[in-house]
């Protein structure tokens, strides 16, 4: 058996094309579903639907083989029980800083909100700017709002959100998308199907590009 872990919303509709043009397709609807375990067309292969940043924690204790993760949940995990073999090319987006306009970044010590505290800590660092950085959940764009904070490190898309707030992007971090991420042991116990799956992941992304 595979065991694929994927999350729900974003992850799960973009990769739900990729997985079917591979043969996988589940026969569950996570939306419509309280189940938490997919089955799928294939016997040997099921998807586990669970948060986006528990993604790295289930593949790297082989809880899941397979996992499809993105590149910010990956860099602020800091794991090293992972393979990422392939960058799937979905859910494309920006990690960023962001915050009011006009407003310098690097004056004095800054205070950062985000749920990116590892990524964000290892960034400001690497700049010199001492930075505080304040743990959020989600819902980053309200800080500099409300005086929490002076700006934040958060995913940008559109901008949609952004400007919705009066917020401006500052500084890009890195440029995201969701990766393949397999555990290391099973690539060496399940190495057939994994490479083989893999595989054909690579080729209909290369196609697509
Ligand atoms: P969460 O509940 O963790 O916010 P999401 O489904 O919103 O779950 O995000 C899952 C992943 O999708 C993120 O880790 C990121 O890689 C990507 N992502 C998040 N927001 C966006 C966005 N606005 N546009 C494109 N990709 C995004
Ligand atoms: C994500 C991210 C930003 C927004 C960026 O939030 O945290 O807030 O998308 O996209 P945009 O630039 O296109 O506006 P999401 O929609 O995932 O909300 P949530 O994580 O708070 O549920
Ligand atoms: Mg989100």
């Amino acid at each position: 058996m595979l065991t694929i872990a994927v999350s729900k919303g974003r992850i799960y509709l973009e990769a739900l094309p990729l997985l079917a043009e591979a043969g996988i397709v589940p026969s569950v609807d996570p939306d419509k579903s309280r189940k938490l375990i997919l089955p799928t067309n294939r016997d040997d292969v099921q998807l586990v639907v669970i948060r986006a940043a528990d993604v790295p924690t289930y593949v790297e204790y082989g809880a899941a083989d397979l996992g499809i993760a993105g590149k910010d949940v990956l860099v602020e995990y800091e794991g090293e029980g992972l393979y990422e073999p392939l960058d799937l090319g979905i859910a494309r987006c920006r990690l960023m800083t962001a915050g009011p306009p006009g407003r310098p970044t690097a004056s004095r010590r800054l205070r950062v909100a985000t749920k990116y505290v590892n990524t964000a800590k290892r960034f400001f660092a690497r700049r010199g700017v001492q930075a505080e950085v304040i743990k959020l959940y989600g819902s980053m764009e309200l800080a500099p709002l409300v005086g929490l904070a002076d700006c934040i490190v958060d995913l940008v898309d559109t901008g949609n959100t952004l400007r919705a707030n009066g917020l401006a992007p500052q500084e890009l971090i890195m440029d995201i998308s969701s990766r393949l991420v397999v555990n290391k042991a099973a690539m060496k116990m399940k190495h057939g199907p994994i490479t083989e799956l893999a595989g054909h992941l690579a080729r209909i992304v290369s196609a697509r590009a």
